[in-house]
């Protein structure tokens, strides 16, 4: 009998994944790629490049929605998980408490505060968002839930209820989760909504990944004290902003705050194993494991699996010896600092903002006359078209891989791991800067661009499919 050999299945047919997906996955999705020129197809990785198949060099911007915080084939995870194979240890057998998991809790609960003392394990940022509405239900007796408006938590139902982009829900039933939707920023919409007592936990990104909002110094700790005076769990969902990628451990830090849950996955995962954790105090967890009849009451098959646990305990590892964490405060900043810089220049820009690694780009109406014209012809046909025509030859030109944040608004967003170095930084100001000079050109290419894309967006719309700019998950 022949084996199956990967390495020839990869030489054989690697580039036909576009076909593969349009046939037997998800076919929209490959029109959307083909329609803003993202059809690569990318051959290797290493850090924070990626090569295409004829050996060309891509700075990734966006490190799989902050994935690889620690960089793409990290050798020492890669080892690890060769070490896992190499031992033959024995794994999910499900009947015993697994080793590996109670490493990695440990490490977990060493490295956050002492009030966080115990760890569920799942799979995926939506799992750990998942288990953060179940034990706060379980914890306080009470069923809704608040959140804030552009928040993104994940996709399965319970994340989706607190969801507060609507287009995500929209095909999906009118039920949800019962919950509240916060306006950003509104403490007072917060307290009259937790004032009945009837909301088990206000869930939040401290930093929001839609739209790179970073929000007013006062606000989350105000809301952390509503939350309490109300008797509603504090949860900081730190998928996205965790192990380091806004330049502290957890974003949570940044304000001193003692969040009842944290749930965290993405780059604990050092990229090659999905992995979710979510943390929490003792008695919270308690309330849902509360009888031995209850022992299971929540839990998965693959959750504590060996690979997960041995990629996330090197990747806490590779944290703490490459000294990442303060890497991404540095970086970040000197980032942001050089895309301000180009604000004088370029009159589309408005700002850069963010914490470390984690940056959002925001562009606004430009006041000369002509651009103004083109602005608001492009806004007319979509508003989330503009910061695509940004991220389009970015890549097309520069090799440079970014992503529109949010359906509208006009704001891509950086997620490069953490490892990014002085000379990525200058590449990507030089390839930003060229992209707006060309935008500055007024008729020029950018703008054949816009008006290709606008074509492309009412032309889906008479189909009935989505626009071009939907590609803004994670
Ligand atoms: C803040 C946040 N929460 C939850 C999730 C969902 O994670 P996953 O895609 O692993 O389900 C994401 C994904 O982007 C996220 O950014």
């Amino acid at each position: 009998m022949a084996e199956f050999n990967l390495k020839e299945a990869v030489a054989a047919r690697l580039g036909e994944n576009y076909e593969l997906h349009e046939q037997y996955i998800n076919p929209t999705l490959v029109k959307v790629f083909r329609t803003i020129g993202f059809d690569k197809v990318y051959a290797k990785a290493q850090g924070q490049y990626l090569w295409d198949q004829d050996g060309h060099r891509y700075l990734d911007m966006l490190s799989g929605f902050g994935v690889f915080g620690i960089g793409r084939n990290h050798p020492q995870v890669a080892q690890v998980i060769r070490d896992v194979l190499d031992l033959d240890l024995p794994n999910m057998i499900q009947m015993d408490c697994a080793f590996l998991a109670g490493l990695l809790a440990e490490k977990l609960i060493q490295i956050t505060p002492p009030h966080l003392e115990a760890v569920f394990f799942c799979n995926s940022g939506t799992e750990a968002v998942e288990a953060s509405l179940k034990f706060a239900r379980a914890a306080t007796g009470r069923e809704r839930f608040a959140y804030l408006d552009h928040g993104w938590h994940g996709l399965t139902m319970g994340s989706l209820s607190i969801m507060g982009n609507d287009e995500f829900r929209e095909g999906f039933g009118d039920e949800m989760l019962p919950g509240v939707m916060i306006p950003y920023g509104d403490l007072d919409a917060l307290d009259r909504a937790l004032a009945k007592k009837d909301v088990a936990a206000f869930v939040v990104e401290c930093i929001q990944g839609k739209g790179v909002r970073v929000p007013a110094n006062d606000f989350l700790p105000k809301a952390q004290e509503i939350c309490r005076k109300h008797g509603t769990l504090f949860v900081c969902d730190e998928v996205q902003t965790g192990y380091g990628r806004t330049g502290k451990l957890f974003a949570f830090e940044h304000w001193n705050l003692e969040p009842d849950i944290i749930s965290t996955s993405k780059a604990l995962s050092g990229g090659y194993v999905p992995v979710g954790a979510m943390i929490t105090r003792r008695w919270i967890y308690q309330k849902v494991f509360n009888r031995m009849d209850r022992c299971w009451v929540h839990s998965s098959s693959f959750g504590r699996n060996n690979l997960g646990m041995a990629v996330g305990l090197a990747t806490l590892h590779i944290l703490e010896e490459e000294n990442l964490i303060e890497r991404s405060a540095v970086q970040g900043q000197k980032l942001m600092d050089a895309v301000n810089a180009l604000k004088t220049k370029h009159e589309v820009l408005m700002e850069a903002r963010g914490k470390g690694c984690m940056i959002g780009i925001e562009f606004h109406e430009p006041k000369s006359l002509k651009l103004k014209m083109a602005w608001k012809m492009i806004h007319a046909a979509h508003d989330g078209l503009f910061a695509q025509m940004v991220v389009m030859p970015l890549l097309q030109k520069h090799r440079v891989l970014t992503q529109v944040s949010g359906n509208h608004g006009d704001i891509i967003r950086l997620l490069p791991a953490l490892v990014i170095t002085d000379e990525d930084i200058a590449y990507f100001i030089r390839a930003l800067d060229d992209v707006l000079t060309d935008c500055h050109k007024l008729p020029g290419p950018m703008w054949d661009l816009g008006a290709n894309l606008v074509k492309a967006a009412l032309r889906n719309k008479d189909e009935k499919q989505p626009e071009p700019e939907a590609v803004v998950a994670g």
